[in-house]
């Protein structure tokens, strides 16, 4: 494999392009299955679920059979917290542009950990009576779970590590990264 230069405060790609890819592929193969023939709503969650729900997406248009039309829409919410952990206060930025009501709607995540952003998106959206609403979450992150919340499909299992890239970020920073990696202990605060 060639020898890659990593971007300073990055340590190592812990799930690589390749990996991501093929995660989303098996979870547009279980979409499909499960929404064939219905109009669907994908929900991303921005910042941190814009490139999960731009090639979840993809994938899901090109499995045969799959649901007859997918609308995008994006919300955005963002939770308080210390400098790389969440406190479980989940604030609304952006809703959606529009409305999900009698909608098949599925909540796009790039990462589920304590699970309160998801428990807090699921319980407001439910409020809006859509047909039915799921979540497909790139990264499960089971180690800290503070809510117990249900998540319909899933794509990987994240180490227990702060990690970075593909939409997630350390203080707006390695987003754009393909690769999930893990930063150098000395970036993070003690
Ligand atoms: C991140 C991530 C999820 C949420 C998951 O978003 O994108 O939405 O945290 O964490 P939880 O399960 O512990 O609630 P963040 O609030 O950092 O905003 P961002 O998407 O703009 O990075």
């Amino acid at each position: 494999m060639q020898q890659r230069t990593l971007p300073a405060g990055i340590e190592q790609v812990v799930i690589s392009a390749d990996e991501i890819a093929a995660a989303n592929r098996r979870m547009a193969e279980a979409i499909a299955r499960e929404y064939a023939g219905r109009s669907l709503v994908l929900l991303g969650v921005l910042k941190g679920a814009l490139f999960v729900t731009a090639d979840l997406g993809r994938a899901l248009a090109e499995v045969p059979e799959g649901p007859s039309d997918i609308q995008l829409d994006f919300i955005a919410v963002s939770s308080y917290g210390n400098a790389h952990r969440s406190s479980g206060e989940v604030r609304l930025i952006q809703d959606t542009t529009h409305a999900i009501e009698g909608r098949h709607v599925l909540i796009v995540e790039d990462i589920v950990d304590n699970g309160h952003t998801l428990h807090y998106l699921r319980a407001m959206l439910g409020n809006r009576k859509p047909a039915s609403l799921r979540a497909a979450v790139l990264l499960d992150k089971p180690y800290h779970r503070a809510v117990d919340v249900p998540v319909e499909y899933i794509g990987l299992t994240c180490p227990d590590e702060f990690v970075v890239g593909y939409g997630l970020d350390y203080q707006e920073r390695y987003r754009t990264l393909p690769y999930i990696a893990k930063l150098r202990p000395e970036v993070l605060p003690a």
